[in-house]
């Protein structure tokens, strides 16, 4: 059975768990991983019941040590790798603190280094290559007041996987970056935000499942059609 990785999985309603369910649909298995153990299991719990195989991961992304040991466990079979995980940070910034725009890096960019290093050289390894997919945002195309941060840690992963789709196509590696730009309608938002979602309206936030879709697609490309970048948003935003 082939395996995937899902770096960055918190509730159901949310994109990393969704990515999951979907791949387990699939016909993979699936290692849900991110830093809470309760929803992981709540995540791999709802694959084994009612849609395929999964095994839930505790692996901080900026942690080193745990992102090999994710990759070691996922074994021989790993055949897709999404880096989902990234945290919004808003600030001005001549009141950020320096840690706080470092572990903006740490969490948006050098996660995404050590997942996606792994990635390749596991995939390498068995010499049948595989597909690793970055999510984006729409502070992975510009800078915005507020949001230097975040804009300069999602756009410095964007770089990182455009460099990673060139150096290691030949190895039969496809390396993929979904631009999400704009409010995912999941738990963040509806439920960490509620004036906010109501104020979008349904129709104003991006769908789960149409982004889910696009990385399935991503996954599914032959090698002679392959896409790096694939940009979702609503038909309402103003972009
Ligand atoms: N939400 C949006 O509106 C939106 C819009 C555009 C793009 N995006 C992008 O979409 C992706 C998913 O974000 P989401 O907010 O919607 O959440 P999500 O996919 O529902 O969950 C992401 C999970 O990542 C986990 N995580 C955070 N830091 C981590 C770390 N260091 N190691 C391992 N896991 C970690 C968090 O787990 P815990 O809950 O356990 O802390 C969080 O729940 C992100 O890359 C984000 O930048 C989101």
């Amino acid at each position: 059975m082939k395996t995937a990785i899902v770096s960055g999985v918190g509730p159901i309603d949310g994109l990393g768990a969704q990515l999951c369910v979907r791949i387990a649909k699939e016909g993979l298995h699936v290692l849900v991983a991110g830093r809470t153990q309760s929803k992981l299991d709540a995540v791999a719990d709802l694959i084994k019941d009612q849609v395929g195989s999964a095994e839930a991961v505790v692996a901080d992304a900026t942690d080193e040590v745990a992102t090999k040991e994710l990759f070691a466990r996922a074994g021989d079979n790993l055949d897709l790798a999404i880096y989902n995980t990234g945290n919004n940070t808003p600030g001005r910034i001549i009141d950020m603190d320096a840690d706080f725009f470092a572990n903006s890096w740490r969490v948006c960019c050098f996660g995404g280094f050590l997942f996606g290093r792994e990635a390749v050289r596991q995939f390498i390894a068995t010499q049948r290559g595989g597909t690793l997919l970055f999510t984006g945002a729409s502070a992975s195309l510009r800078g915005r007041a507020n949001f230097g941060a975040f804009n300069s840690s999602k756009g410095a992963l964007r770089n990182l996987a455009q460099a990673m789709a060139k150096e290691y196509a030949q190895d039969g590696v496809h390396v993929g970056h979904v631009v999400v730009d704009g409010p995912i309608a999941g738990e963040k938002i509806k439920r960490g935000l509620p004036e906010y979602a109501e104020q979008l309206g349904e129709d104003g936030m991006i769908s789960i499942d149409g982004i889910v879709d696009g990385f399935v697609y991503l996954y599914r490309q032959p090698p002679q059609a392959w896409t790096f970048e694939l940009d979702v948003r609503t038909a309402k935003e103003k972009w």
